[in-house]
């Protein structure tokens, strides 16, 4: 394939139409099909951006030879069905998040992707965020020191989903980027929830998370909450950061911590806090899902690794089902299992 890279999109609700805009302006990248069943979210697409045919099914598209690649933007159910079928058919995939409904389907799917030697990508857009790429930038230089513990909050009102729990929808942003930051899949998880709107699908989970590198997090995710909260606050030996992605410096790094000298004598306990300077480092403001979905196309031209890679994918749909099966435990916690070779990832 050489650059444009043709792509048709498929779901058109309520996050497709920003897939839309950013192929639409991406000069790696040529829209050419918009699809969705329904013909009224198909008709205010192509209001938009009239040169772009509609489809009302992805069969349609798949028959077009001239079709390189599909990105896929509707609910998690309909992924595996969408994505094989496009995978089948030798396009290049990118599926949002989560990429499928359980790490069975979304293995099967990696296994096409290999098999017809096409690019499936992942859409975990915070991995292409600024400030997600800075935090990953001052862990790698040492600025942190070693990771002692993460904790999130990712809490709004709404918007309640009808067909997946908040540990499906809001879940993949705080556990991708866990997996990115800190380069390796929990080694065990547990979790309690609450369905308190809807029956039976939990709209706030907290979630705790050991890691291999004895780090440790917790996750709070809710669709319930008076405020819109998206702050994570990283400690670690040297440094912290707290990261809130509602703020205008999204990235605060603390030289705080406290220190415990060697004892001079056996049993003495001399603690010493430090409370220094305050750094907001200056932060791109770039689209996150423009690097993205760029990223997608050069993968697919030249060949380049993905960030949101198709291991990181695997990864968080692993972590979503420890996560479920410690819910139907009351809490226990569930040991993830790292298909051999995994454990500490590389990409
Ligand atoms: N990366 C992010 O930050 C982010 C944000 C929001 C949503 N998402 C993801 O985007 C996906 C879609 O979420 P949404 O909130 O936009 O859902 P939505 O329900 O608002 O929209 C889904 C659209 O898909 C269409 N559709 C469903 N099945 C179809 C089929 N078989 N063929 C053609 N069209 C079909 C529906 O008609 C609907 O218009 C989910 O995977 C979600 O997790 C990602």
């Amino acid at each position: 394939v050489t650059a444009p890279v043709r792509v048709a999109v498929v779901g058109l609700g309520y996050w497709g139409p920003n897939i839309v805009r950013n192929f639409y302006e991406l000069d790696e990248a040529e829209l050419v099909f918009v699809v969705d069943r329904d013909a009224g979210a198909r008709e205010r697409v192509q209001r938009r951006f009239p040169s772009v045919r509609g489809a009302e099914s992805l069969e349609m598209v798949l028959e077009d030879e001239t079709v390189d690649a599909v990105a896929i933007a509707t609910p998690v159910s309909t992924h595996f069905e969408l994505a094989s079928a496009a995978l089948q058919a030798g396009k290049h995939v990118f599926v949002e998040k989560p990429l499928a409904a359980s790490s069975s389907e979304a293995e099967a799917l990696a296994a096409i992707a290999t098999e017809r030697g096409v690019v499936l990508m992942p859409g975990h857009t915070f991995l292409y965020s600024p400030p997600v790429i800075k935090i990953k930038e001052l862990i790698d230089d040492g600025e942190i020191g070693d990771i002692l513990f993460v904790t999130s909050s990712r809490v709004n009102l709404g918007l309640h989903q009808s067909d997946v729990s908040v540990v499906w929808d809001l879940g993949p942003h705080d556990f991708s980027i866990l997996r990115y930051l800190l380069g390796e899949l929990p080694a065990t998880v547990s979790a309690m929830s609450r369905s308190c709107v809807l029956p039976d699908i939990p709209d706030v989970a907290f979630i705790n998370m050991t890691f291999p590198s004895d780090t440790i997090a917790q996750v709070q995710l809710s669709w319930l909450a008076p405020s819109k909260l998206r702050r994570t606050a990283i400690v670690g030996t040297r440094k912290m950061i707290v990261y809130d992605d509602t703020a205008t410096e999204p990235i605060r790094v603390f030289d705080s911590g406290a220190d415990l000298p060697d004892p001079e004598s056996f049993g003495e306990f001399r603690l010493t806090y430090r409370t220094g300077d305050i750094v907001s480092p200056r932060i791109e403001a770039t689209e996150p899902l423009s690097l993205e979905l760029a990223e997608f196309c050069t993968a697919i031209t030249d060949g380049t690794p993905l960030r949101s890679s198709l291991a990181v994918g695997l990864d968080v749909v692993r972590t979503i089902e420890a996560v479920e099966e410690s819910l139907r435990a009351n809490g226990e916690p569930t040991r993830l299992v790292a298909p051999a070779g995994s454990r500490r990832p590389e990409a």
